[in-house]
């Protein structure tokens, strides 16, 4: 967040971290611009930073530290940082500086070619001090900075510094929010926005920018939501969007009547909704900057050299929940484009059974927390037997990520609801990138090939939105199974994996029974349990075994199910089967469990709602699982 023109900077920060916290971080930073308060004298200004990595104590050290801080600082920035490029180090933490110390910068977001301007940047001299992505946009500003005019930004007319923002955003890709300060113009804040969100307030003598509303409550009335490749200049009681031409737009006035606690859920009536509409964005970020313009595939810290992973013979795949379900399906993304074989495994179950492993064998650990005792513990075994060791996780630095030879990361954001959600998603994504990667290394896929897939699959954040402006008709088929206690879930195929997590949605928030059956196995036993009532929720997009499912789904409706169906758009001999229907865009087969697990959160969610229940905090359960 930044503030300009505050009578007390510093507690105004402080106070919209706090405010911020709810949402978990690792590390807190805070930059004051020195001299630009009533006692500033005239003299010039100067940027005074501290940073703090102490997990969630971080803002409450960075507290005690800024009573060092300058009495008068005026205008300032904090961040609290939640790792994605870079361990949560206090080096890491935000604000980051230019070489001339003159500059600072926030981010939330991620700079997709960040490794090609970090390479053009060190060869003309900058030193980097962080390991972040963000820092290579205050060395591209401070660049910019010094091909400004001269006299640009010293009184009237164009900021300098608006103009350097505007110049150094033309060459960054990826997702960002951002706010920045130069000592040069001391009492102006310039922010600017693609894909990740950033608020605007104007009070009379003051300026406000953070990333999301629970920040900004209370301190003003006058909201403004910046718009995608959009720049503002905010200065003490006033603003100016531009757009990167630096053309004037209108701001986009923002009405806001909620108080706190709805603001932390985004205006959701609790988290599980505000992160199942977080999916998209979880999607787009996970896939950032995966694709390189030679054509390679990026992972994160990939500490296995491509000889080693060519090398690899087997892959078993570990987890829980709703992360074994991500394995699942990316067994069959990792046999089908990468030809190696997988096998798949509950992780508490996994170094109990004596698997066969060595040091040709490749196991992939996928946990949201990075935390999960029963995945540290089977990767660790594994480790023990030689072989290579992959986490795929949505924590940067958490145990798992720590211990093993490589990590993938799912780029979800923090995720507060205990039923996994847009972590799950994001896990089935990064491993099919992985899947992906696999094959370009093996040779089994040509690149033509990879380019095709991975436009597929970025098409899926758009579809995502449309699948969730479904959300109220998903709402309307749980009213009518609302009475049910007996359900079903079936899919074939990577539906299988999908009917397994949507089960489990359903027993975990609404405690109903729920079964998730491979649909073929259904006639060898559980069939005997259908009977008028019974609800069966069948995942029958058009993947391979579509018309297999069809007889399978065929059996069970003459026995009296209530059968409802996820359906592909437009597909009506489908949806003649069944007595509703959760309609979802096409995507490639293997990327189907994406958009079709979607209406499965809704349904739980919706009958977890009927009935009264806390779907944040369902009872039994915790958010990370540390005991056996
Ligand atoms: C289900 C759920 C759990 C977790 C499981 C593994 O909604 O949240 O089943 O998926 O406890 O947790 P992680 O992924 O943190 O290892």
């Amino acid at each position: 967040m930044g503030v300009t023109g505050a009578v007390d900077a510093v507690g105004v920060i402080l106070d919209g971290l706090r405010r911020l916290e709810y949402r978990g971080y690792d590390s807190a930073g805070i930059v004051l611009v020195e001299g630009t308060g009533s006692s500033g004298g005239g003299g010039p200004a100067r940027l005074w930073r501290a940073r703090q990595a102490g997990g969630t104590k971080s803002v409450a050290r960075l507290a005690e530290e800024v009573s060092g801080a300058p009495a008068d600082a005026t205008a300032g920035l904090g961040h609290v940082r939640w790792a994605t490029h870079g361990r949560p180090t206090a080096a890491n933490a935000h604000p980051h500086l230019d070489c001339t110390g003159r500059l600072a910068i926030v981010h939330n977001g991620i700079i997709e070619n960040h490794l090609e301007l970090s390479a053009e940047l060190r060869q003309a001299g900058h030193a980097f001090s962080s390991e972040t992505d963000t820092e290579v946009v205050a060395h591209l500003l401070e660049e910019a900075l010094a091909s400004v005019p001269p006299g640009s930004g010293s009184g009237p007319g164009p900021s300098a510094l608006a103009v350097a923002v505007r110049a150094a955003l033309s060459r960054v890709e990826g997702a960002f929010a951002l706010a920045v300060v130069h000592d040069g113009e001391p009492d102006l804040l310039v922010g600017a926005r693609r894909v990740s969100p950033l608020i605007v307030g104007i009070t009379e003598d003051g300026g406000l920018l953070a990333s999301d509303i629970p920040a900004l409550l209370g301190r003003t009335r006058h909201l403004y939501a910046l718009e995608d490749d959009q720049v503002v200049e905010v200065r003490p009681g006033s603003l100016q969007v531009t757009d990167l031409g630096g053309r004037p737009v209108e701001p986009r006035p923002l009405r806001v009547d909620w108080d706190l606690e709805a603001a932390e859920k985004g205006g959701y009536d609790d988290f599980m909704a505000k992160e199942i509409h977080e999916q998209p964005l979880a999607v787009r970020e996970t896939l950032l900057g995966r694709h390189l313009p030679d054509g390679s595939l990026m992972l994160d810290e990939m500490r296995l050299s491509g000889a080693e992973l060519r090398d690899v013979d087997k892959v078993f795949i570990v987890g829980c929940g709703s992360s074994y379900h991500a394995a699942m399906v990316a067994k069959y993304a990792i046999e089908h484009w990468a030809r190696l074989p997988v096998e798949i495994d509950i992780a508490s179950e996994f170094r109990y059974r004596d698997p066969v492993l060595d040091r040709r064998t490749l196991v992939i650990g996928i946990s949201q927390s990075g935390e999960t005792v029963d995945t540290l513990q089977a990767l660790r075994s594994a480790h023990r037997c030689g072989s290579k060791g992959l986490v795929v996780t949505n924590v940067v630095d958490s145990s798992m990520a720590r211990e093993s030879d490589a990590v993938l990361y799912t780029r979800a954001g923090p995720e507060i609801g205990v039923a996994s959600t847009k972590t799950h998603l994001a896990q089935i994504v990064a491993l099919e990138v992985l899947a992906l990667y696999l094959g370009q290394l093996r040779g089994t896929l040509s690149p033509d090939a990879i380019a095709e897939l991975l436009d597929a699959m970025r098409a899926l954040p758009d579809q995502l939105e449309e699948v969730l402006r479904r959300g109220p008709d998903v709402a309307r088929v749980a009213e009518g199974v609302a009475g049910a206690r007996d359900f079903f879930y079936l899919g074939r195929h990577v539906g299988y994996p999908v009917a397994l997590e949507g089960a489990l949605k359903l027993k975990e928030l609404s405690y109903l029974r729920a079964e998730g059956y491979p649909a073929g196995e259904l006639k060898h036993g559980p069939i005997a349990l259908i009977e008028p009532g019974t609800v069966v929720v069948g995942v029958a997009t058009r993947t391979r075994l579509w018309e297999k499912l069809m007889s399978n789904l065929a059996e069970v409706k003459a026995r009296g199910a209530t059968v409802v169906l996820v359906v592909n758009d437009g597909d009506e001999e489908t949806a003649a089967q069944a007595d509703a229907v959760c309609p979802v865009p096409r995507t490639r087969p293997l990327f189907s469990p994406v958009l079709d697990v979607v209406p499965l959160q809704f349904l739980a969610y919706h009958l977890a709602r009927s009935r009264g229940l806390d779907v944040d905090r369902p009872r039994n359960l915790a958010k990370v699982v540390t005991v056996e």
